[in-house]
């Protein structure tokens, strides 16, 4: 469904600073890729939460001693280890929260569909594993190109007999955690108060930072606005130019990411003011997956904010129509390769 919700002021989602009272350590969330560069940190904020009762970690080498180290934080959580894809199913079963990082990063001079011919296949295998032992679970999908790796999943997922499209996110959490940061720093904004929609997909142009509909409300000159939207766009590569050649973001990466499972976990838990933006499958415009911000319930996605989209300048007016034609091609490479 899609709503339009006219009190902007009640869409701001507040990560990471709300009072958790009455809310029970009682979610499994399973991270599929947890050896990584951004599964060890991720791991280690999830074993932050007081909402989680299990951490079960996987990978295909490593795990063991991610999670024996992890298992040591005085948290309440309870950290399992699982390796390689005769124990993936175990590692599965039961799991309210799915959360895949797995897949190759980026080095300077690639972009993120030059991943595609391996991530790819990974994503596959790992979304043939969950439509087979966890259909009911959150779907978080962090591997790149995300702008075409939901798509495989959704394919896969509708192949198996399960597809449940309030349940298949595309974490494009980190592109809002950076519009945020730059615009704050930018304009001398308190950090905490400041909330970006950030629509489209996950690379290059796809990115969309809705600048005009930043909250509080901040008026940008055309300059600002377009350094900033570069910025933002350009961000990921900001991180793996800045590693040259190990590797792309995995701590600020890490960071959005378990605000996006703390999210999902609270919404699972009842809270009904979880808001968040993510690349779903959307009729917000003729595209069939878009990112935009979305309220989420019990169920997965409650509805999709349209307002957002509503009232925006005519620069951004211009960039969301370039954006179209790249992504529609990336989510038709993400069919046509779940369909070979
Ligand atoms: P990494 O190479 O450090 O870690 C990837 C991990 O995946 C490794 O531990 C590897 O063993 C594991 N892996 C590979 N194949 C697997 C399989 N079949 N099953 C389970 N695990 C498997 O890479 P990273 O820096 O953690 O990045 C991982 C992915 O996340 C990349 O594709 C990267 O582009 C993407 N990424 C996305 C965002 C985003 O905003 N969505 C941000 C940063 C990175
Ligand atoms: C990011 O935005 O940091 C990720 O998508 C990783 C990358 O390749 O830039």
């Amino acid at each position: 469904t899609i709503s339009s919700v006219g009190a902007q002021a009640a869409l701001v989602s507040k990560p990471r600073n709300r009072g958790i009272s009455g809310l029970k350590a009682s979610y499994k969330v399973a991270v599929l890729g947890a050896a990584g560069g951004i599964g060890q940190p991720l791991g280690l904020l999830i074993k932050m939460s007081p909402l989680v009762s299990e951490l079960r970690l996987y990978d295909i080498a490593n795990v063991k001693g991610v999670a024996a180290d992890l298992s040591h934080c005085n948290t309440p959580s309870q950290v399992m280890d699982f390796t390689g894809p005769a124990e993936l199913a175990s590692c599965l079963k039961g799991v309210d929260v799915v959360v895949i990082p797995a897949g190759v990063p980026r080095k300077p001079g690639m972009t993120r569909d030059d991943l595609f011919n391996i991530n790819a296949g990974i994503v596959k295998s790992l979304i043939e594993a969950v439509a087979d032992n966890c259909p009911e679970a959150f779907i978080h999908i962090i591997s790149n190109p995300v702008n075409s790796t939901v798509p495989i999943a959704a394919e896969i997922l509708k192949q198996k007999g399960v597809y449940n499209t309030k349940k298949l996110f595309g974490v494009s959490t980190l592109d809002v955690v950076r519009a945020n940061t730059f615009v704050a720093q930018k304009k001398g904004l308190k950090l905490i108060d400041v909330d970006v929609p950030v629509v489209g997909g996950h690379a290059g142009i796809t990115i969309l930072p809705l600048l005009s509909k930043t909250r509080p409300s901040v008026t940008f000159t055309d300059e600002e606005t377009e350094q900033l939207t570069k910025r933002i766009q350009n961000a990921g590569t900001e991180v793996v130019e800045a590693k040259a050649g190990a590797g792309s973001a995995t701590l600020s990466m890490a960071y959005a990411a378990a605000r996006f499972v703390e999210s999902s976990l609270r919404a699972l838990a009842g809270d009904p003011d979880v808001y968040e933006c993510t690349y779903v499958q959307s009729e917000l415009t003729e595209l069939p997956f878009f990112a935009s911000r979305v309220k989420i319930g019990k169920n997965g996605v409650e509805s999709i904010i349209s307002s957002d989209l509503e009232g925006i300048t005519e620069y951004e007016a211009n960039a969301l129509e370039a954006l179209k034609p790249e992504l529609k091609a990336s989510i038709e490479k993400g069919i046509e390769f779940a369909h070979k």
